[in-house]
């Protein structure tokens, strides 16, 4: 089974390294392709690059680690090569609030889960997983010597929650499952009580925790 990573920026990059220390292989894809072969050829056998189109064909597990509107426009231009594929939808819905800090740009009640998961064809397994961390604590808390920490996830769909329980595992985190898309704005950044840097204001949970919070 193999997962492609479209974007390897803050989150992308240390999704990519979980994984593979994780024994996942993956496929790394970005708009620039040597930013790809570079860190495919840091990460060892179990990871390589392709272009974005090459990336989805190959792979069983699509994550799109880009912001929202750069995921909105390549999921829309995909669509039928993501039939059959579970996409996983890190994103946050927040933009630059003029005065240095970040605003959710999206009104109250939506989410960017929503959003992208509207935009899928039929036959694609959507999930909302591995943003509900900032990228410096899913690097450094990966298999924490203290007891894992937990990344959430949120899911309609029985295949996608699957894939998603495998790869956060694999990634040296806890799964737990907050519900379905419509639970998603809860581990998204501004808004959501679950996310790290939301209402959790900074901590990061074990599964007791995370299901007392749920
Ligand atoms: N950083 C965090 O702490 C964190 C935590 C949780 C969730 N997230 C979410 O994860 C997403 C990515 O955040 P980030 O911090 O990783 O952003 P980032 O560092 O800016 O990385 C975004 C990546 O997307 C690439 N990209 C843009 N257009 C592309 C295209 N058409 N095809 C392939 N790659 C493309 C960019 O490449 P170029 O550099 O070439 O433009 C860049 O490497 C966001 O939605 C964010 O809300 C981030």
């Amino acid at each position: 089974m193999t997962t492609a990573i479209i974007g390897i920026g803050n989150l992308g990059s240390r999704v990519a390294r979980n994984l593979v220390q994780g024994g996942e292989p993956v496929i790394l894809a970005a708009r620039d392709q040597s930013g790809a072969d570079a860190l495919a050829g840091e990460l060892g056998a179990l990871a390589s690059s392709a272009t974005v189109a090459d990336a989805v064909s190959a792979a069983d597990t699509v994550l799109f680690a880009l912001w929202l509107d750069t995921g909105k426009e390549l999921i829309s231009q995909l669509s039928q090569a993501l039939v059959g594929k579970v996409v996983i939808d890190p994103s946050n819905p927040i933009g630059p609030d003029g005065q240095g800090g970040f605003t959710n740009t999206l009104p109250e009640g939506e989410s960017a889960a929503s959003i992208l998961a509207n935009l899928l064809p039929a036959g694609a397994h959507f999930v909302k997983a591995f943003g509900s961390l900032g990228a410096d604590a899913l690097g450094s808390a990966a298999n924490r010597p203290s007891g894992r920490a937990v990344l959430f996830y949120a899911t309609d769909d029985d295949t996608a929650a699957g894939t998603a329980e495998r790869l956060i595992s694999a990634s040296g985190f806890d799964p737990v499952k907050v519900g379905g898309i419509e639970s998603a704005g809860r581990i998204e950044l501004m808004r959501g009580d679950l996310h790290q840097n939301g209402g959790l204001g900074g901590r990061l949970l074990n599964v007791d925790e995370a299901r007392a919070a749920l």
